[in-house]
């Protein structure tokens, strides 16, 4: 394995810290590029999660004098940085566009300037950019199904229906090509800085490699921001004695995926160059409903809380949505290694030592005020 000069954006935060300890680990010299956001990190924001192996640069991505610091005699740029709350990224619209999207700009000028310095660059994509997931139906065969109508959710009906025969609707993998249907601002921005860093590194000969990231969860994780994944919002009301509050019935299924596959697939597109000019789903392939990771989580914490099953539903929000991991097995090496039942007693190993503010009462009013949530 070759030491690189990596520098990774987002550094600080939940991916971003992970990845840095195993790229010291294996001996790469590292420096972080982190803004520090209030909302992820507090209000009197200190790097608490930023190897002392690692060189921390605090600024923000969109600015070009701090990335072009950032970039000197760095070889390989993992691109973490991003706002990453759907729900408020419907609503505060020119802060996620900013972060995400004019962030993304300003790192690729600013690589584009140095040519031929930059050989690999690694964008954290989602799969928030697929909307809905796969799904087979018994009669029509495969679908790619957009949002359940309105109509549909308003009457109750959680699980997807096909559009041709009105039959329900079976979730399956969901590979690469499916096409994309962003239900969020969070999202086109997601999908915006894959395609951004694809195109560039496609024109310029910059080996890119896009990993679409499924529901990842960890420590780490900012459990007092309410936009966060659901492992982090119901660990947040736990602690805190409260009803995790579950949207539609409990039934919507996730793929989860623990942070050190997310760091494996990292460090593998890193040394390979099979996936050079790629988008790859990172995930585990299994289905775990929403339901039943609430129930992971209070059991791990030998609480007797039942969650709330609210029967209503956040708007853009999706049934199902499962990788297909086929793509990463084959170019990356990837296999996932941490199954939920390992993980999550990890996660709350960690969960019992934080204190967290449970926010997530006054974020739903929030969406619920804008209609958001019905
Ligand atoms: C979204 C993004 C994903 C991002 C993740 C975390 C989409 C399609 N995907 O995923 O890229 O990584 O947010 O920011 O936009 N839920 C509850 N109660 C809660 C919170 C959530 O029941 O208090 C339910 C949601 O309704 C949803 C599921 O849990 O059905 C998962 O929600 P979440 O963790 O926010 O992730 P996604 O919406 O899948």
């Amino acid at each position: 394995m070759q030491t690189r000069n990596v520098l990774v954006t987002g550094g600080a935060g939940f991916v971003g810290s992970h990845l840095v300890d195993a790229l010291v680990a294996e001996g790469h010299r590292v420096r972080v590029l982190d803004a520090l956001v209030p909302q992820v990190h507090g209000a009197n924001a200190v790097p608490r999660n930023v190897n002392p192996g690692a060189e921390f640069i605090c600024a923000d991505v969109c600015s070009r004098d701090a990335v072009d610091k950032a970039l000197e005699e760095i070889d390989a740029v993992f691109h973490e940085a991003a706002e990453v709350g759907v729900g408020q990224s419907m609503y505060e619209i020119e802060r996620y566009v900013r972060a995400n999207d004019l962030g993304t700009a300003v790192l690729l000028e600013a690589i584009l300037a140095r040519q031929p310095q930059i050989k690999k660059l690694i964008v954290a994509s989602s799969m928030s950019i697929y909307g809905e997931g796969a799904y087979t139906c018994e009669s029509c065969g495969i679908v790619y199904p957009q949002l359940r109508p309105n109509d549909q959710l308003l009457d109750r009906r959680w699980e997807m229906e096909c559009t041709t025969c009105g039959k329900v609707l079976t979730a399956t993998g969901t590979p690469e090509e499916k096409p994309l249907f962003p239900t969020s601002v969070y999202a086109v921005t997601k999908q915006d800085q894959e395609q951004f860093c694809l195109a560039v590194g496609r024109s310029y000969k910059i080996p890119t490699v896009a990993l679409r990231y499924f529901n990842v969860y960890g420590t780490r994780q900012a459990l007092s921001n309410p936009y966060t994944g659901v492992c982090a919002i119901f660990s947040a009301r736990l602690l805190n004695g409260h009803a995790p509050m579950i949207f539609e019935d409990g039934e919507q299924s996730r793929d989860f995926v623990h942070v050190s596959d997310i760091v494996q697939a990292n460090l593998l597109a890193l040394e390979t160059d099979r996936a050079d000019y790629q988008a790859v789903n990172v995930g585990t392939g299994v289905a775990t409903s929403v339901r039943a990771v609430c129930n992971l989580l209070a059991d791990g914490l030998g609480l007797d809380i039942k969650p709330e099953i609210v029967g209503r539903y956040r708007e853009g929000d999706i049934r199902h949505c499962i990788s297909d991991i086929t793509k990463a097995r084959k170019l990356l090496g990837y296999e996932p290694k941490v199954s939920l039942n390992q993980g999550i007693p990890e996660l709350l190993t960690w969960v019992r030592a934080q204190a967290a503010q449970d926010q997530v009462v006054s974020a739903t009013a929030e969406l619920e005020s804008r209609q958001l949530v019905r």
